[in-house]
């Protein structure tokens, strides 16, 4: 899929543009240096390819939108793929996040979260206020009791717009960027989850950690997968030309078979985590035991699930700890 970068510019720079331009409106004077300095940052931005932009690590807000290349942007209207095994419609292929079992490895995923967060003493009923960080297509959300108050956010707006159309009712979705902020109040959720989003968040992953804790009522929970020695044993255990290999995107081409070798080798000895590849494919492998002492700086660890979510992910439930609603 290609993409287009938005909201290139910074907030910041912008809003110092338009008050400069008041201000030489005001004294009705010609353009000042600073104008034409901020319009040559924006001149820039503007002419910079979109990929690199992904790519590059400090980014400050990317949206993934359908059609890239148009002057104009249509929101696309889905036609209902009605499947009579269940009460809502399956996506298109072209918008799942896994290549097959769409339907059972979703519920799977699912029933194995809620078992982990029953274990630790929340029970989803009417009410419970419920994210999903990097939701794709609904894949998890559906399987949720709908009478729950369920919100779906990813930075795939086309798998948004399906999820808009289908699934809304029940459950309500918005876009977001790269950049780690949501559009929800503190201590806003009960429960909030991420399925395989750690581990495509190349950058400020810390800081989504926190924008997700902000989001979290003090005692509630965030179940969130990371890759670790799980998937990196199952990536190394199949043909590196199968599909889900290729579909992961951890081996493909020779030279990143090599890389992530190399890499992994190294994982839990001097380094703690590694990338291949950068920006919106990235695929993130954490040292599991480093990847739980690190967030147990910020939450209360209250269990570290193996092989619980799809591709051999590593579940981590934390719990929001009480006393740290000064952050607030
Ligand atoms: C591998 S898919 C998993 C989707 C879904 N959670 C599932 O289990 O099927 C990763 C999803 O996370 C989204 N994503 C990646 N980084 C994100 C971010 N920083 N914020 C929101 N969504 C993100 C991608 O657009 C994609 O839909």
């Amino acid at each position: 899929m290609r993409f287009r970068a938005t909201q290139l510019v910074p907030r910041r720079a912008k809003e110092r543009l338009r008050g400069v331009v008041r201000r030489e409106v005001a004294l009705a004077q010609p353009p000042s240096e600073t104008i034409v300095e901020v319009r040559e940052v924006i001149e820039q931005v503007r002419a910079l390819d979109p990929d690199q932009v992904l790519a590059a690590p400090y980014v400050a807000a990317v949206t993934v939108v359908p059609e890239p290349e148009a002057t104009d942007q249509a929101f696309p209207r889905f036609a209902p793929q009605l499947d009579q095994a269940t009460e809502f419609p399956v996506p298109p292929k072209h918008l799942w996040t896994v290549a097959e079992q769409f339907l059972e490895s979703g519920q799977r995923d699912a029933e194995r979260m809620l078992d982990v967060t029953r274990r630790a003493g929340l029970e989803l009923d009417a009410g419970t206020r419920v994210l999903d960080l990097g939701c794709g297509p609904a894949r998890v959300l559906r399987w949720l009791p709908p009478s729950i108050d369920g919100w779906g956010v990813d930075l795939n707006a086309e798998r948004i717009a399906w999820c808009q159309a289908f699934l809304s009712p029940p459950f309500r979705f918005a876009t977001c960027g790269t950049y780690p902020h949501l559009p929800f109040g503190d201590a806003t959720f009960d429960l909030v989850y991420a399925g395989s989003v750690f581990t495509h968040i190349a950058e400020l992953a810390d800081s989504w950690l926190l924008e997700l804790l902000r989001l979290t009522v003090p005692g509630g929970l965030l179940y969130l997968t990371v890759h670790d020695q799980s998937s990196i044993e199952f990536c190394r255990s199949i043909d590196p030309s199968s599909h889900t290999r290729a579909l992961t995107g951890f081996a493909q081409p020779d030279a990143t078979e090599q890389r992530f070798r190399q890499w992994s080798d190294r994982l839990g000895t001097d380094l703690d985590g590694f990338t291949i590849g950068r920006g919106y494919y990235a695929q993130v492998f954490y040292d599991r035991d480093s990847i739980v002492r690190h967030w147990a700086r910020y939450a209360e660890v209250v269990d570290v699930v193996p092989e619980a979510f799809a591709w051999h992910q590593t579940a981590v439930l934390l719990r929001r700890r009480a006393d740290d609603a000064d952050w607030r």
